[in-house]
């Protein structure tokens, strides 16, 4: 495991959404370390390699945090990001090229026919990680948007039953009870 990698690449996300130029704001690094981390469960789960899906999972949004108008084609530009920064740290170009799959594949429909397990790491682990940013969509309903109660919490539930959905079959099982209590506790 490329721990050397992972440290730099940990650093470089943070320092680029501090930056001004990320109209996200941190929010967005939180994100990202949520999807990191549930990168690394499933790819434990699912026996992926998790060097690759670590490290996608750090570089999957770096364009739209980088530059916002990337943002509509952010996992086309990503990818292409994530080549001149991992070949500055002197990563293989074949495990560079599995690196841009996930990155390139995060925000479709994945199906295990087409794509490697490490994309289906990745994209499930992006779709899931609302579930650990309760703070942020409540956050986003409520202060940035003003909404009330009730349509404050019908916005929320909407979002995460919608990225419930575009979980891999078999990640929907293994986050089942994560998915109902969340629900459970937004009543
Ligand atoms: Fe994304
Ligand atoms: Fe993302």
């Amino acid at each position: 495991m490329r721990k050397d990698i992972l440290k730099n690449l940990q650093q470089e996300i943070y320092d680029r959404c501090q930056k001004e130029t990320n109209k996200f704001g941190m929010g967005c690094y939180y994100h990202i370390v949520a999807v990191v981390k549930n990168a690394e469960i499933l790819a434990e789960e699912y026996g992926a390699d998790k060097e690759i899906v670590m490290i996608a999972a750090w570089l999957h949004d770096i364009a739209s945090i980088t530059e916002y108008s990337l943002y509509e084609l952010h996992h086309i530009h990503g990818a292409e990001m994530a080549y001149s920064i991992l070949k500055e740290y002197g990563y293989e170009d074949k495990k560079i090229l599995l690196v841009q799959k996930c990155i390139k594949n995060h925000r479709g429909s994945i199906s295990l026919e087409k794509n490697s397990i490490e994309e289906l790491c990745v994209a499930d682990a992006d779709a899931i990680s609302h579930f650990d940013s309760l703070p942020s969509l409540l956050y986003l309903a409520y202060v940035q948007r003003g909404m009330g109660i009730e349509d404050g919490k019908e916005f929320v539930k909407n979002k995460l039953i919608r990225s419930f959905q575009k979980l891999s079959a078999r990640s929907k099982k293994h986050y089942q009870n994560k998915f109902e209590k969340t629900m459970e506790v937004l009543g």
